[in-house]
């Protein structure tokens, strides 16, 4: 008999993003915001106490509870904090999933849901992602259905009435995963007064430059609250990243200044790599998804990185050919873009 169970022992894990040990390098791969976090929240992280530290935090991340119920208007008991929007994934697998409660969604999307599903011996229904998945979706009535909304890595928004309409026909949960909307038009939250069967994600990595602290939220109606309390680990949170998020959500004239910078970089990106004819269409998120005629996408990333500039590269179906990138500095940007230049006239 083998020590695991044989899910486990079959399965591929899900492979993260590669960390380059050179802080310097030109880190375009996993959609970190290129911006420090707020400087509000690195005093508050100098200013822990012994106690903070020394005792176990609020098991429902005390000041982030709060800071998140106010700042996204929102009763507390409508707001799950969470270890990373990767840990409120988890915790629906776990809660509304099994062997036969199948989870559906989209393809292609984020990668770690397959892997989720895979770890909770339950069905994916994986559908191609189209203009009639939604339809598809309602159809198939799945006990979770996952929607990715902008979806990564095709940066696409999905209206939100569209994902309303599908709200009300499924009788099973519906997650939306926002984990970038701070860089879209709209937003989702507002479904979660209206329906009891809408979770929706958010992940303070992006647009909050929090990705090293693990932090996220969940808001849902509170009988789908406390049912995720229950599969959660006691004190998910830990003090420190509870200060930092509190701080972070709070001050949102710097959270808008830096989304800001973002979207006005992204739109420039666009614009160059189409110049060099690689193929990109339009992002709602803090990252594109290029697609070079000249190069294959393999290639050119293994070119990239051996210039100490990384970028994501998928190889799973309908990716293959493309690269996606995160919007950085300008200067990262103007460093990666002038890269590819180079590479792509030796060819
Ligand atoms: C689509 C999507 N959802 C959720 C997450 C989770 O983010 P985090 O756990 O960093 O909050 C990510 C992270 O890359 C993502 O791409």
């Amino acid at each position: 008999m083998g020590y695991f169970r044989e899910t486990i022992e079959k399965m591929e894990g899900y492979t993260p993003g590669f960390q380059p040990k050179n802080p310097d390098a030109v880190k375009l791969n996993t959609n970190e915001n290129p911006y420090p976090p707020s400087p509000k929240v690195l005093e508050a992280i100098r200013g822990i106490r012994d106690f903070q530290v020394r005792r176990y935090p609020d098991p429902m991340g005390g000041a982030f509870h709060q800071a998140a119920s106010e700042v996204f208007d929102l009763p507390e008991d409508h707001v799950l904090c969470v270890n990373g929007g990767d840990e409120l994934l988890n915790y629906a697998f776990r809660a509304f999933c099994d062997a036969d409660r199948p989870a559906a969604w989209a393809e292609p999307t984020y990668s770690l849901y397959p892997v989720l599903a895979r770890l909770q011996d339950c069905r994916a229904i994986q559908i191609d992602r189209n203009e009639d998945s939604l339809e598809e979706l309602a159809r198939i009535n799945a006990p979770l259905t996952i929607v990715c909304n902008p979806n990564a890595p095709t940066c696409d928004f999905t209206p939100v009435d569209k994902i309303a309409e599908l709200a009300s026909r499924l009788e099973g949960v519906l997650l939306v995963d926002e984990a970038y909307v701070d860089f879209a038009q709209d937003n989702c939250l507002r479904l979660v007064r209206d329906f009891a069967n809408v979770i929706v994600l958010r992940s303070m990595s992006k647009g909050y430059s929090l990705a090293g602290m693990r932090a996220g939220l969940g808001f849902a109606q509170p009988t789908l609250i406390e049912g995720l309390v229950k599969v959660k680990d006691s004190y998910n949170i830990d003090a420190v990243t509870i200060t930092a998020a509190a701080e972070a959500l709070r001050d949102q004239a710097y959270h808008k200044d830096c989304v800001a910078k973002i979207i006005a970089e992204r739109s420039r990106m666009i614009g160059e790599l189409r110049k060099m004819e690689i193929a990109v269409p339009d992002s709602t998120t803090n990252f594109v998804l290029a697609q070079s005629i000249q190069m294959p996408a393999e290639k050119l990333f293994k070119l990239l990185a051996e210039r100490d500039i990384y970028v994501r590269y998928f190889k799973l179906p309908g990716l293959e050919d493309k690269l996606r990138i995160t919007i950085g500095t300008p200067e990262q940007n103007d460093q990666l873009l002038r890269a590819i230049k180079e590479i792509l006239s030796r060819e």
